[in-house]
């Protein structure tokens, strides 16, 4: 068993790691071969997107994955979210892997099809709204209320991941993302199955919620 990242973060302030995210972690620990092997040692880019506490970029570089070669983009809107990042990746001795946080809106920073690796649990809770992004750090309640709410189906946020996908990946990326039930992931499979080969990788139930991580690969690398 691959070890979990020690984590202390002000909980206030960031999402405090959960089921979703230690699903996610079991996940990439199902998928260390696979990536291995498809990385092999090449230079790989991996992006996570809303890292929050850091635990699953931290996990990444603790374990060298996808390879020994990989450098890691950690984008979040919360601010504090970059900072509790580089914090855990300090707290598990990461300090010589390349680590960039950045504040960005989802993938908007990054180049096109630069990404190998993309992953993300997302704020996936369905609600009516997605509050506004704050003006100022210290509005901490709704930065909490970004990392949970996820608008019609709690699919909002997620939705627009999906559709940048073909322009973020690279040739040869892959994207693990979290889905909760009420997001009905068998229609995301379905609509999008004729380009992308997409792999249920775990799931499992969370109090009364189900949680599910998808593996998106392209059908045809470009
Ligand atoms: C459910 S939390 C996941 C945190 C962490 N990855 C984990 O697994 O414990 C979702 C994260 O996405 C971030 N987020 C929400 N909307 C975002 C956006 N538009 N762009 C970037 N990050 C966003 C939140 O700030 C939060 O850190």
């Amino acid at each position: 068993m691959l070890p979990t990242p020690y984590v202390k973060c002000d909980y206030d302030k960031v999402y405090e790691p959960a089921e979703d995210s230690f699903l996610l972690l079991d996940s990439l620990e199902n998928e260390q071969i696979y990536l291995a092997n498809r990385f092999q040692n090449k230079l790989a880019v991996v992006c996570e997107l809303g890292p929050g506490s850091g635990i699953v970029s931290t996990f990444m570089m603790q374990n060298k994955m996808p390879s020994q070669n990989s450098i890691y983009l950690a984008l979040d809107i919360n601010p504090w979210a970059l900072d509790a990042t580089q914090d855990t990746a300090k707290r598990n001795d990461c300090n010589k892997v390349y680590l960039e946080t950045i504040q960005s809106d989802l993938t908007s920073s990054t180049r096109h099809n630069q990404v190998d690796l993309l992953l993300f649990n997302p704020p996936y809770v369905p609600a009516e709204t997605i509050p506004e992004i704050p003006e100022t750090r210290d509005d901490i309640d709704t930065w909490l209320d970004l990392a949970l709410v996820g608008g019609k189906d709690g699919m909002k946020i997620t939705q627009l991941v999906l559709d940048q996908l073909d322009t973020t990946l690279s040739s040869e990326g892959v994207a693990y993302i979290l889905f909760c039930a009420r997001n009905r992931p068998e229609e995301v499979v379905k609509s999008m199955a004729s380009h992308w080969d997409i792999t249920l990788v775990e799931h499992r139930k969370a109090g009364w919620e189900v949680l599910s991580v998808y593996r998106f690969i392209r059908k045809t690398p470009h």
